[in-house]
C-alpha cells in the first residue's frame, strides 16, 4: 500500500482533486473497515491540501459523533439540529460557509476556524451516515472545485460502504 499521497502543489484545486482521486480509490480498495478508510481519507486530504481541520462525524442515535480526523482537538458530539454539520446532515446537502461568524449556530471547535465546508455521506438506503467536515483558518477558502472534489471523494467512501457487510458499518 502507498505510504503517502502526492499532488502537484502548484496545480489548480480541480487538478489536485483529479490527481488525488485514484490515490484515494487505491487506498480504500483493499480495506473493508470503514473507520480505517475514513482515517486514511482524512490523512490523504490533509497531506494533499494542508487543510486546517479535516475529518468525519458519524450518526449515532440522535447526534453526530466525532470520527477520524486530522487537525486540532474537536467537539465530540453535535446534535442533528446544531452547527454546520447538523444543518448539512438534516438538509442532506453540502454546505459551504465563507465566513463562520456569519453562520447562525456555527460551532467553533477551534477559534482559529474562519470558513468551512460540510458534505453529507449517504448509505445504501439513502440515509445519512455522517458528514465530511473541512475547516480553514482563512476566510472564503472553499470553491466550487472543492465542493465537487470533496463530493466525489465522499462518493468513493459511499461505494466502499456499500461493499461492506452490515456488521462492518458504523452503527
Ligand atoms: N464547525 C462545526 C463543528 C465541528 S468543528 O468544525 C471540527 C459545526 O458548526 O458543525
Amino acid at each position: 500500500m502507498a505510504e503517502s499521497v502526492s499532488v502537484s502543489k502548484d496545480a489548480s484545486p480541480a487538478a489536485r482533486y483529479a490527481e488525488l482521486m485514484p490515490q484515494i480509490e487505491a487506498l480504500i480498495a483493499g480495506e473493508s473497515n470503514l473507520v480505517a478508510n475514513l482515517a486514511n481519507v482524512a490523512a490523504a486530504l490533509k497531506e494533499a491540501f494542508g487543510f486546517f481541520w479535516v475529518g468525519f462525524y458519524l450518526a449515532e442515535d440522535r447526534e453526530l459523533v466525532l470520527g477520524p480526523f486530522q487537525g486540532p482537538v474537536a467537539c465530540t458530539r453535535i446534535g442533528f439540529d446544531q452547527g454546520v454539520c447538523g444543518r448539512a446532515f438534516t438538509n442532506r446537502e453540502t454546505i459551504v460557509v465563507p465566513n463562520v461568524d456569519e453562520f447562525p449556530g456555527h460551532i467553533a471547535c477551534s477559534s482559529a476556524a474562519r470558513s468551512e465546508i460540510v458534505v453529507p455521506i449517504f448509505g445504501v438506503e439513502g440515509e445519512v451516515l455522517g458528514v465530511l467536515d473541512v475547516d480553514s483558518d482563512r476566510l472564503d477558502s472553499f470553491s466550487e472545485a472543492d465542493r465537487k472534489g470533496l463530493e466525489n471523494i465522499v462518493r468513493v467512501i459511499e461505494r466502499s460502504t456499500r461493499s461492506h457487510t452490515n456488521s462492518e458499518r458504523i452503527e
